[in-house]
């Protein structure tokens, strides 16, 4: 049985726009990201191969992260995977921002 909590992340609130950077949380490997000024969060690991997403490139008009390997790109709204050869979404995770504090439910 597990239950989700909301874990405090406000160490990344000083990500600027247009950042991801990683986050490891137990065994997920997370990676957080700013987009217009909105904090996104997904696993950060390639649904195609064991790649590490934040090493690919953050679209903030598009809100998709591409990967770095075979360019598969990733809708940062619901994980899923746009183009080929990645046909798993990644999973996504809800951020609240409240007062001067970040949250990510894990
Ligand atoms: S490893 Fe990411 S698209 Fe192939």
């Amino acid at each position: 049985m597990s239950s989700k909590n909301w874990v405090d992340i406000s160490n990344f609130l000083g990500l600027k726009k247009g950042e991801m950077m990683d986050f490891d949380y137990g065994n997920e490997k997370i990676m957080i990201m700013n987009i217009n000024g909105t904090f996104y969060a997904s696993d950060r690991i390639c649904t195609h191969a064991f790649v590490d997403l934040t090493g690919g490139v953050l679209n903030e008009s598009k809100k998709t992260v591409t990967c770095p390997l075979h360019h598969s790109s990733f809708d940062m709204k619901n994980g899923d995977a746009l183009n080929l050869p990645a046909e798993e979404p990644l999973k996504v995770y809800n951020i609240k921002k409240e007062k001067n504090k970040l949250f990510i439910l894990i």
